[in-house]
């Protein structure tokens, strides 16, 4: 456990979208707090409030509060709640997914490499786990997991064969979901070089039992509102669905045209922010070759109007 660790995913980006910032940041993703050490590194003045909603976070934030002491405060708490926090912000960051803590851990049960009960909760004490979702969930939430979040073509033989066997399956462990994967589903047959039959399922199911997308929108929205004028607000996303739900809501928040029902006119809202760079940001191969984790990260980030 003592070598885990998480390499913060394009790190300079965020040193320099934040770095004239003097006030109070917000990490709203905190992880092992690579980005947040990074920013107080960086400039002694700022303050940073963490959050996370991993209760394993909490061990790992206080490390960096005995090295930083009253610059950095921590909060285990899911972000969509961040108003919660009553506080403005110069700056939020949003890192999101997991990280490398949860997916290297087997007993968080998030991943295929790693045998382990079959969980895949960032927060253990809130919701329903990966097991009891496999167990009971209805034919529609299942092809809202593997067919919607999990986007893998193969998901009408997965969603069958979860519907007729489960009775007689053991979804207990990580290694029994690959297994019945390979053994009962056309992902057999699944045959992309460099890419594991079960990754997608996976994804799928760790994004439904999370509710990962409901609790980013609910987050931007809240983010937005805690940011001071001029403030900027940057995420970090590892998918295109989340990337979808980002750069809709920027668009939105500049003004951008939304597409409504076909019948009516494109509205056009006035800018509330503008986008800091006009496409987003990825990892360059050297940092793809040091981090593979970085490959799909795509960067963004609005500045809130003044
Ligand atoms: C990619 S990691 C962040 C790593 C961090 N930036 C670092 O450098 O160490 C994402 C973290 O966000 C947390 N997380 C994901 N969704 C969250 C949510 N809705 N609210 C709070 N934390 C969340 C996860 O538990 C995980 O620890």
């Amino acid at each position: 456990m003592d070598e885990l660790k998480h390499i913060p995913v394009l790190k300079d980006a965020v040193l320099h979208c934040f770095k004239d910032i003097n006030r109070l940041i917000l990490d709203a993703t905190f992880g092992g707090g690579g980005h947040t050490t990074a920013l107080l590194e960086q400039n002694k003045h700022i303050h940073i409030i963490g959050l996370d909603t991993d209760p394993d976070a909490i061990s790992r934030a206080e490390g960096i509060r005995d090295k930083f002491l009253h610059r950095f405060q921590f909060f285990h708490c899911n972000f969509s709640y961040l108003k919660l926090l009553c506080r403005k912000f110069d700056g939020i960051l949003m890192d999101l997914g997991v990280s490398s803590f949860q997916l290297d851990q087997a007993q968080r049960g998030f991943s295929f490499q790693h045998d382990g009960p079959l969980d895949m909760r960032m927060n253990p004490h809130e919701g329903m786990s990966a097991k009891i979702f496999l167990e009971t969930g209805s034919e529609q939430e299942l092809i809202r997991a593997i067919r919607d979040f999990g986007e893998e073509p193969q998901w009408r033989s997965v969603v069958k064969q979860i519907l007729s066997l489960r009775h007689s399956t053991s979804f207990e462990t990580t290694f029994d979901l690959v297994n019945f994967l390979l053994e009962y589903t056309s992902l057999r047959r699944s045959k992309k070089p460099g890419i594991h039959p079960a990754t997608r399922v996976f994804q799928g199911i760790r994004i439904y039992v999370n509710q990962e997308l409901d609790h980013l929108q609910s987050g931007l929205k809240q983010a937005f509102e805690c940011l001071n004028p001029n403030g900027i607000l940057v995420v970090i996303t590892f998918h295109s669905l989340e990337d979808r739900i980002v750069k809709q809501f920027f668009n939105e928040k500049c003004g951008k045209s939304l597409h409504c029902l076909d019948a009516e006119p494109r509205q056009f809202k006035q800018s509330q922010a503008s986008l800091v760079f006009k496409k987003p940001i990825v990892a360059d191969d050297n940092e793809i070759s040091s981090n593979p984790r970085s490959r799909s990260a795509k960067f963004r980030a609005l500045r809130k109007n003044s």
